[in-house]
């Protein structure tokens, strides 16, 4: 008989749970890169809109000096690249931990001059932006990596820089994606070198993710 059971980009068989969600052996049961990876072969990519968030768009849209460097971590396939290099960005960095989404990556911009696709950690990541894009990737992350997130997010933006995005306004049963609230992040943001210029419910959310997406922006304290 055939064997449907899916297999990663690293070779292991990969199990789905109810959810349709990659289960991966207890030994990769940790959120690195082969989780990662496992999900990306395995097609689980639940979490990609298909296109760049409207709040996200209209942030863009209102950047005027398109030189600026951007960087779009956790990046999946970066829709967000995408539309930023229609509008005329020319500086764009997208990084991702995962070899199968930077393979789809590498193809999809091989034209493409303006944007640097890395594969890599985040939280390895070295560089100076002047944007750095958030878009489900705090979400995707060990919430005991928030502080981490922050503290990094700080080294990487320039003086005046400026970190935004979304963040889920809500809980999740089970993560990834891990959720929260306003009153749960502003403080990890506070605590860890940022400081939060805005974080409102957003109207500019996908219709299926409306009313439960803060958008916000924070820049480095220092
Ligand atoms: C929930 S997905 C979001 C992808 C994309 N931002 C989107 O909204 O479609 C999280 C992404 O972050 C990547 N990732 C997870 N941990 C990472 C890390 N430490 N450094 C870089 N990328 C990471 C995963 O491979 C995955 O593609």
């Amino acid at each position: 008989m055939k064997d449907l059971t899916p297999k990663t980009d690293i070779g292991l068989s990969c199990t789905m749970d109810e959810n349709g969600c990659c289960i991966v052996p207890d030994q990769q049961n940790q959120l690195d890169w082969a989780y990662w990876d496992n999900q990306w072969a395995a097609g689980q990519t639940g979490w990609d809109i298909g296109y760049v968030a409207p709040a996200l768009k209209d942030w863009f849209d209102s950047i005027e000096d398109k030189s600026l460097s951007v960087l779009i971590p956790g990046c999946g396939n970066a829709h967000e690249a995408e539309y930023l290099l229609s509008i005329g960005f020319t500086n764009i960095t997208v990084i991702d931990i995962a070899p199968v989404a930077v393979r789809i990556l590498k193809e999809k911009f091989s034209n493409q001059p303006n944007i640097q696709v890395i594969q890599g950690d985040f939280f390895e990541h070295e560089g100076a932006y002047d944007v750095i894009v958030e878009q489900t990737f705090f979400c995707a992350i060990d919430p005991l990596l928030r502080a981490s997130y922050c503290e990094k997010m700080q080294k990487l933006l320039k003086p005046n820089g400026v970190l935004g995005g979304l963040l889920f306004d809500r809980k999740f049963e089970q993560g990834p994606p891990f959720g929260g609230c306003k009153c749960e992040y502003t403080p990890i943001f506070h605590k860890n070198g940022l400081e939060v210029l805005e974080m409102d419910i957003t109207g500019g959310s996908i219709p299926e993710r409306q009313g439960s997406e803060l958008f916000f922006k924070a820049k480095s304290k220092n």
